[in-house]
């Protein structure tokens, strides 16, 4: 991993920890950054409901987006799992349409990573520009 990697995934842990995750008990934590460097992260709140919980990544995306953010470079997702934790089908949309072909950075918190492009985890992608 790259120095800017190993920033982002750390912010992405110190994320997790924030999770709010009492049904699943499963944390998960995001960051993304921005082409000038900011960073805005999110963890994973859950609803009684099941239904309404929303993932780390779409909570740290729109984050960003709802501060007026509107060009990312690279996503970072933390779970303590192995095989790493990929975004849900949900999230790689959502991250597609405001992301682009952006980098994605899987981590567990043992220094587990690998990194992906999203295009290589949503391919043939449905967007705006199909409409
Ligand atoms: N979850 C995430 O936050 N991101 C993922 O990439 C996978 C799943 C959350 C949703 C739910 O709170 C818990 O993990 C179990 O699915």
């Amino acid at each position: 991993m790259t120095a800017a990697q190993r920033r982002l995934v750390s912010r992405a842990r110190r994320a997790r920890v924030r999770s709010f995750a009492p049904f699943s008990k499963f944390r998960v934590g995001a960051a993304v950054e921005t082409p000038r460097g900011r960073i805005y992260t999110g963890a994973n709140i859950e609803s009684a409901t099941y239904g309404l919980t929303l993932c780390a990544e779409r909570v740290a995306i729109f984050k960003a987006v709802s501060e007026g953010e509107r060009a990312f470079k690279r996503v970072a997702v933390v779970a303590d799992t192995r095989p790493l934790t990929p975004p849900c089908g949900a999230c790689r949309q959502i991250l597609w349409e405001f992301c682009g072909d952006v980098e994605i950075v899987l981590a567990n918190p043992r220094g587990r990573a690998a990194v992906y492009r999203l295009s290589e985890l949503l391919p043939h992608p449905f967007d705006a520009s199909l409409l």
